[in-house]
């Protein structure tokens, strides 16, 4: 969470923040601001609110400078108003500095620094941090990088930094620790970023810092050292997502266009990876531990959110194609409840962004203890990416919204393709694996057609925009879809949803059902059908209203519910890489008849880089 974004060079740096703050504001739109140097001054602006109230404040001032950094939050430690803002800054405003993460640790050092005389005008842990930094300045006589290191060893928690001097206006100094941080490499002028996305229109050559890595950033170079004061040798990287790649492309939302995607974004995750007439499955990530994938006695998979979702279907494949028990973790459980972990685990940490902290710090003490982990993440080079043994990415490329959709129908693909690379290492027959790639190569196609259901989707959301209470019912495959059904219509329309296995509704959630109440199901033709009929009917009868989701040819649901949408079939397996389509688009239209935002929601923010 929170964006940061620097720049030095010979160009005007104020244009390059804000353009870079526009980009990663999907990580935080609670407030944003820059500060930059210009003849040997230092100046802040910052604003409540999204970037483009601070970029309606810069343009009016007219500014060049050649230095400066930039930030856009979202709040932890003190409410989101201006003050609260980034950058902070000393009393002299000498120093000026932005954060991304938690400094827990900050009360004690600040009674400390309030002992000394220092002043706080905040509510916030950052300005302790820039406080922390200038007294070392002025107690030790330190420069500005070993200044902020010093400081930085007293911290406890995580951080990617920037940190601007008046008294050393030719360099940004930057630190990581469980945030992200790139630098991006220029010809006279060089960036720094909370990720690639700020940097793409700009560069294509980035460095990545790692945990505990610091550097000084100049126009013609930067030095790297460990936080120990170590020099190291990072090595530079080229990326290949394009600015295009990262614009709405004429949707009037990121998420309806990454919606609309779907038919290529799941073709590129399975392109060049199914070996269709013998049905086997390549996956160059994995290339060499197969075998011990394959004989592991146990997978684990853990994720957050949607990926959490993703990892609960991947749970019923597994289990049912490669006869491995499978156990699905909250990331933030899995770490800190002393899971049993043994060596012949196989750990699966499923992440779009790659820099979900609690996945991140499960992947490090599965790690630890010796399991084989394993990452399945989007952005590449990602800090989950990077520290995993091995991996798939999913390729579903950049998802800006802050409802994660696409990525979600990757990772049921990705996840699909190595149940059936392990299922093809054990008991899986060249037959079944033919069929099953198969059916696998044929979904972008079966999405397409779903796609073309919108507005046959949007008349339903246009009947139900105004209910308060929403439940979502699936079984077997389609329960994880049920879920992510719900988690959808919440985090956007802000509407109460919650998703249920559909046998558990008469265990409790059956009491919520009257007129008022609409139940979507989840009803493809697989082997719990009749079983979800049943279900459809128990709401009926006490006239609760249903939306379902069933296949093509299905015509006996159709006067059994209010409402139905029909969708081609496939394999079983695959079934929710189709049936959540029609739920993200239910979710998408209700938010927007709502007038929301539905790119930006209320208290989220796309990278949860804090516990
Ligand atoms: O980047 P990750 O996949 O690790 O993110 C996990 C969750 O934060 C994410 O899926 C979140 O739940 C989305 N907002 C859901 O749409």
């Amino acid at each position: 969470m929170c964006g940061i974004v620097g720049y030095i060079g010979n160009d005007n740096s104020i244009p390059i923040l804000l353009e870079g703050l526009k980009r990663l504001e999907y990580r935080g739109y609670d407030s944003a601001g820059i500060s930059y140097i210009k003849d040997g001054i230092g100046e802040v602006i910052k604003r409540q609110g999204k970037v483009s109230a601070l970029t309606e404040a810069v343009e009016r001032e007219n500014i060049s400078a050649p230095i400066g950094i930039g930030h856009t939050r979202w709040a932890t430690h003190g409410v989101p108003n201006e003050i609260n803002a980034h950058p902070h800054y000393n009393r002299e405003k000498s120093l000026f500095l932005i954060h991304n993460g938690i400094i827990e640790n900050y009360l004690s050092i600040k009674a400390g620094l309030v002992k000394e005389g220092y002043e706080f005008f905040t509510d916030t842990d950052t300005e302790v941090l820039v406080n922390l930094i200038d007294r070392y300045i002025k107690k030790k006589n330190l420069s500005l990088f070993q200044a902020v290191r010093y400081a930085l060893n007293e911290v406890e928690g995580t951080y990617g930094i920037a940190v601007l001097s008046i008294a050393e206006p030719d360099k940004i100094v930057v630190a990581k620790n469980g945030s992200p941080l790139v630098i991006g490499i220029g010809d006279q002028e060089n960036f720094i970023a909370s990720d690639v996305n700020a940097l793409v229109s700009h560069t294509k050559q980035v460095v990545y810092l790692e945990d505990n890595e610091m550097a000084v950033i100049y126009k013609d170079r930067f030095v790297a050292k460990t936080i120990s004061d170590e020099r190291i040798e990072k090595e530079i990287h080229e990326i290949t997502v394009d600015a295009d790649e990262i614009t709405k492309g004429g949707f009037p939302h990121f998420m309806l266009k990454e919606i609309m995607e779907q038919p290529e974004s799941v073709r590129n995750s399975m392109r060049g990876r199914l070996i269709l007439d013998e049905g086997l499955i390549k996956l160059g990530g994995l290339l060499g531990y197969e075998q011990r994938i394959a004989n592991s006695n146990r997978i684990i998979i853990s994720a957050c959110g949607t990926s959490w979702h993703a990892a609960l279907v991947a749970e019923y494949m597994i289990e049912e194609f490669c006869g491995i028990p499978v156990e699905v973790e909250y990331a933030s459980e899995f770490r800190y409840r002393h899971p049993v972990i043994r060596k012949d685990d196989t750990i699966i940490f499923i992440s779009q962004s790659g820099e979900t902290l609690d996945t991140l710090a499960a992947l490090k003490e599965a790690k630890r203890r010796g399991a084989l982990v394993m990452g399945v993440c989007n952005v590449v080079g990602s800090s989950i990416a990077r520290a995993s043994e091995t991996g798939v990415y999913i390729h579903a490329g950049p998802e800006i919204g802050v409802a994660s959709t696409k990525a979600f129908t990757s990772q049921l693909i990705v996840m699909a393709l190595i149940t059936v690379l392990i299922a093809r290492n054990r008991q899986m027959s060249q037959i079944e694996g033919v069929e099953l790639t198969k059916a696998i190569s044929e979904l972008p196609e079966k999405i397409q057609e779903i796609l073309e259901l919108n507005d046959q989707i949007e008349k339903i959301a246009e009947v139900y925009k105004n209910a308060s209470n929403f439940l979502y019912l699936g079984r077997g495959y389609n329960f994880p879809v049920a879920l992510e059904g719900a988690l959808k219509l919440k985090e956007i329309s802000y509407i109460h949803a919650e998703g249920y296995p559909a046998a558990e509704m008469k265990h409790g959630p059956i009491a919520l059902i009257d007129d008022n109440m609409p139940a979507v199901f989840v009803a493809p033709n697989d082997p719990t059908y009749e079983k979800i009929i049943s279900n459809i009917m128990e709401v009926k009868a006490r006239n609760g209203k249903v939306i379902a989701i069933a296949c093509n040819g299905d015509s006996k649901i159709d006067d059994m519910v209010d409402h139905v949408i029909k969708i081609p079939t496939t394999h079983r397996m695959l079934t929710p890489i189709l049936t959540v389509i029609p739920l993200q688009l239910l979710a998408y239209h209700i938010a927007v008849k709502k007038g929301l935002n539905v790119d930006q929601p209320r208290n989220l923010a796309k990278s949860v880089t804090v516990e």
